[in-house]
């Protein structure tokens, strides 16, 4: 019995280690499913696709909408409209990587939306705009 003591003494601390890593990076993984509920959630009413394809499409008092970089619909590769580098399609169905890191989607929405009308997305428009990508299939 007393053989094992210094293995079991190293595998607890290693045992909480790989927990906590498997926490953390899960914390941050998601689906677009998720994500949109947890938006809708937040702004306490139901996404609405029709009001997300306006706001992705319509300009907000400034040059770009967002379908300017992205497309419209957002299915396709597109060249960025200032610097020129490819940016993936935004629809999922068309590209499995998008809306399944939750803090590259804060972190892009924050910047776009200043960039497209001036301020941050609501919580409200995040989920209407994951709805409406979300009707977007082959
Ligand atoms: C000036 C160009 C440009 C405009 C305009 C723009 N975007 Fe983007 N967007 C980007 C770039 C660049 C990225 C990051 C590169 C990539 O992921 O392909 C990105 C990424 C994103 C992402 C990250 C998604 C993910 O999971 O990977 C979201 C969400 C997004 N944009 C939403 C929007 C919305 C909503 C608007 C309009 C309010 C908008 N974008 C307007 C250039 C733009």
């Amino acid at each position: 019995m007393t053989k094992r003591t210094p293995f079991r003494r190293a595998a607890v601390p290693l045992l909480a280690a790989t927990f906590t890593i498997a926490t953390l990076s899960s914390a941050r993984a998601a689906t677009p499913q998720e994500l949109l509920a947890d938006y809708a959630a937040q702004a306490g009413t139901a996404a609405s696709a029709p009001r997300g394809e306006a706001l992705f499409t319509q300009r907000h008092g400034q040059e770009w909408s967002c379908a300017t970089c992205h497309g419209a619909p957002p299915t396709q590769t597109r060249r960025h409209a200032s610097t020129g580098k490819p940016i993936g399609a935004l629809a999922p169905a068309f590209n499995a990587e998008r809306f399944t890191d939750s803090a590259k989607v804060e972190k892009w929405f924050r910047r776009n939306c200043n960039d497209v009308i001036g301020r941050e997305c609501s919580a409200g428009e995040k989920a209407d705009v994951i709805a409406w990508l979300l009707t977007i299939k082959h």
